[in-house]
């Protein structure tokens, strides 16, 4: 029988590279001759900004009451368009209420290719914190996934002005600069998750991770079959079986530029690994229903979150050696496909008894786990869209985390607070451990009908010895349905932004 033919269709990495890149990002004391739309920061109460033109009055009359996220739009006969961005209690502003409020505007604005505005000018939050906000903000919400459409979906952004005065203008031009760099990292983190997964592969994503490690001064290797062979990966492999599309594992490093040259260990070291399931159909345990499927094009998008934190290491100088393992394969039923009952023996030498084929992420974690655990980093952190039951125990909006080590998991959570991706702990119970166990091999890939969550985290930390560990459920918040703050319709890149800041702000967990 003739093999069956692999897609054609194929991912293009420069307009994931492009998005921000097209904008002009600059800070200014006045508000540029070209701009479309001026965005101006609102309070709920005290004197309304004279160039609104408008007493408090009128806005109330309006049903505009200043709250974050709120914007009333005000066309002048000539002259950029006056926006109002409701900013809420400015003594209570921080830094995610701006990013909120700003793109609330740039939403309110979405005709304008040139936005100019005033937010980053709110004295309530810093210069640099504030300058970096907006432009996250309104990047963010002006994406689209367009690569694929012969027209564009909106207006495309050309050009952002951050008013600001004298004073706060380096700060906030600083600020500019970073925010750039973070919308980009959240928009690679998108295009690859929302890239259809015949045109994003295993082995496209091993191309794609090696243009942009070169072009972001991060080594890679990139291992086929054959080389997780020798190195033990049945984990990776079992689930790669049933698929014509090959597998890759990406294994990227970062090294900081005091210690380029010398061994790794020369800098304190983080390890992040991402689960990279191109397509998960559920493989001989196929999904049940229509839904399902549509999305699983995404299951790779932790992969894709740490793909993209490690694309910003260099431009932000990050200190940490970081070392990410990308491991990426279809998850397919077909003849060749594990079944249940399969035993698997993962990196390391466990064996693990396949009681759901639908339970893979887990197994492809786990060769990457045991693989950086040998390395003895100073912390690992895995992310992936692992269980439904995370989904239903925090919703769409919060990610789950796990872990051995409090003092790492409260880095993580740090982190996520400073980019408004929430996580919120659960606990790895080891009384639920005993539901991993199995009559035929050392441990069984699912647990019982409850704590499905917890279970899959007991699942990996078997894969880390003692190494402090962090695990992030991302099931839920990896996509949204509609347009929603700084979120755009589609899969949100929960996770890059969050991974970076873990990155920079990294310090060797004590004890
Ligand atoms: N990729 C899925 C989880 C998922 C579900 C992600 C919905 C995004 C949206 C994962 O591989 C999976 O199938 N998990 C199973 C685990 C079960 C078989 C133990 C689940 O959650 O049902
Ligand atoms: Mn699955
Ligand atoms: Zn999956």
């Amino acid at each position: 029988m003739a093999k069956p033919k692999r897609s054609v269709a194929t991912f293009d990495v420069a307009p994931s590279i492009e998005h921000s890149a097209r904008v002009t990002i600059e800070a200014s004391r006045s508000v540029p001759r070209g701009a479309g739309a001026l965005g101006i920061p609102v309070a709920p109460d005290g004197a309304v900004p004279l160039e609104l033109g408008l007493a408090r009055t009128t806005l109330v009359a309006s049903g505009f009451d200043g709250k974050i996220g709120q914007t009333l739009v005000l066309p002048r006969a000539d002259g950029p368009t006056v926006v109002a961005v409701g900013i809420g209690n400015p003594a209570e502003l921080e830094a995610s209420g701006l990013r909120d409020a700003a793109a609330a505007f740039a939403r309110a604005a979405g005709k304008h290719a040139h936005l100019a505005t005033t937010l980053a000018d709110v004295t309530s939050v810093k210069p640099g914190m504030a300058g970096q906000a907006v432009v996250e903000g309104v990047l963010l919400a002006r994406y689209r996934y367009d690569v694929l459409k012969q027209v564009a979906s909106g207006t495309a952004l050309t050009q952002l002005t951050l008013v600001a005065a004298a004073k706060r203008l380096e700060g906030v031009s600083q600020g500019a600069q970073r925010g750039r760099i973070l919308a980009a990292v959240g928009q690679l983190a998108r295009d690859l998750a929302n890239a259809p997964p015949a045109h994003l592969t295993a082995a496209k994503m091993g191309e794609v991770a090696s243009a942009l490690a070169a072009d972001r001064g991060l080594s890679i290797e990139v291992f086929d079959a054959e080389a997780l062979a020798k190195l033990g990966c049945g984990g990776l492999l079992g689930v790669n079986a049933g698929s014509v599309e090959p597998p890759r594992m990406i294994k990227l490093t970062y090294r900081p530029a005091g210690v380029r040259g010398k061994p790794a260990r020369a800098a304190r070291q983080l390890a992040m690994v991402g689960k990279g399931i191109m397509y998960d159909s559920g493989g001989i345990n196929l999904k049940p229903r229509d839904g399902m499927h549509a999305l699983m094009k995404m299951d790779m998008s932790g992969a894709a979150a740490v793909l993209a934190a490690m694309s910003a290491l260099a431009a932000l100088d990050c200190k940490t050696t970081v070392t990410g393992y990308l491991m990426c394969t279809d998850n397919m039923p077909s003849g060749s496909a594990m079944k249940m009952g399969d035993v698997l023996t993962l990196r390391g030498g466990k064996t693990v008894e396949i009681n759901n084929t639908d339970a893979e992420g887990r197994l492809v974690l786990a060769d990457a786990l045991a693989l950086a655990a040998e390395e003895r980093p100073d912390a690992i952190v895995n992310i992936g869209t692992l269980t439904g039951a995370c989904l239903s125990a925090l919703g769409d909006q919060i990610a789950g985390v796990f872990g051995n080590h409090q003092g790492f998991i409260d880095q993580v959570s740090a982190a996520g607070r400073s980019t408004d991706e929430p996580v919120w702990q659960l606990p790895l119970e080891r009384r639920y451990r005993k539901q991993l166990e199995s009559n035929v091999a050392d441990m069984r890939n699912m647990g019982g009908d409850f704590a499905g969550a917890i279970t899959a985290a007991l699942f990996l930390a078997e894969f880390v010895g003692d190494v402090p560990w962090a695990h992030l459920d991302i099931c839920g918040p990896m996509k949204v349905d509609a347009d929603e703050s700084w979120r755009s319709r589609g899969a949100t890149g929960f996770g890059a932004r969050l991974l970076l800041e873990v990155a920079l702000h990294f310090t060797p967990p004590a004890g």
